[in-house]
């Protein structure tokens, strides 16, 4: 079953607490976190005091997308803050391995990201190091951009080299209930939606509507 990972970005700021009691009644079992250091990316967003303000209100799996340089610096923050995956891109992080060491001794996921020109091949050193692949269907920065068609070949690519291993594909970036299951289609398991969820009628509604693709 596909999983769902609202994206806290697009979520009422003032109201954030009702907004994920609602994702998590309404089924979601991840919680996407989009931390943004205006160098990575042309954008701010929040810092590790979210996660941990949080973390006592929430069952569902954090899920953190780390848009910054240097990640390395802020994997202990967001580790204590209770994250529970860890998704760095690969165009940033450097000393991989020393990495995957911390990560594994602190017992959190670990995770690695690709902007939409970065290709699939990129991850295939680290494949039996890591336990999810978060596919950028937009260029990282911001919400509510168009989904780019073109990374559906690239989910599909990286689900073939992926083979038996158990590591997720998260897709992030302009996923509706369209695009969404074209993702789900070409192999993803993970949908991350901001815009989608949170601009709808009915964000409960969406969300278990997004659950239902590929069944
Ligand atoms: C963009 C972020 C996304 C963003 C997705 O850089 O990584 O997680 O919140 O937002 P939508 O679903 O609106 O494209
Ligand atoms: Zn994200």
């Amino acid at each position: 079953m596909v999983k769902v990972a609202p994206s806290l970005l697009a979520a009422d700021a003032g109201n954030l607490y009702a907004q994920v009691q609602m994702a998590e009644n309404a089924g979601a079992k991840w919680l996407h976190f989009d931390i943004m250091d205006g160098h990575f990316v042309p954008n701010l967003s929040f810092g590790p005091h979210i996660v941990k303000q949080l973390r006592p209100h929430s069952k569902m799996f954090f899920d953190v997308h780390l848009m910054v340089e240097n990640p390395e610096q802020f994997l202990p923050m967001f580790a204590d803050a209770g994250a529970d995956l860890l998704t760095m891109h690969i165009e940033a992080a450097k000393n991989l391995p020393e990495i995957f060491s911390y990560l594994r001794q602190r017992m959190i996921k670990i995770g690695l990201s690709l902007k939409p020109h970065t290709p699939a091949e990129s991850l295939l050193p680290y494949l039996d190091n890591i336990d999810n692949i978060l596919v950028m269907t937009v260029e990282p920065g911001f919400g509510g951009q168009p989904f780019m068609p073109d990374q559906l070949a690239k989910i599909a690519a990286l689900k073939r080299y992926i083979g038996e291993r158990k590591i997720t594909i998260e897709v992030d970036g302009g996923i509706n209930l369209e695009t969404g299951a074209e993702c789900v289609a070409h192999g993803a398991d993970v949908l991350v939606a901001g815009s989608a969820i949170f601009k709808a009628q009915n964000p409960a509604q969406y969300i278990k509507q997004l659950r239902t693709i590929g069944e």
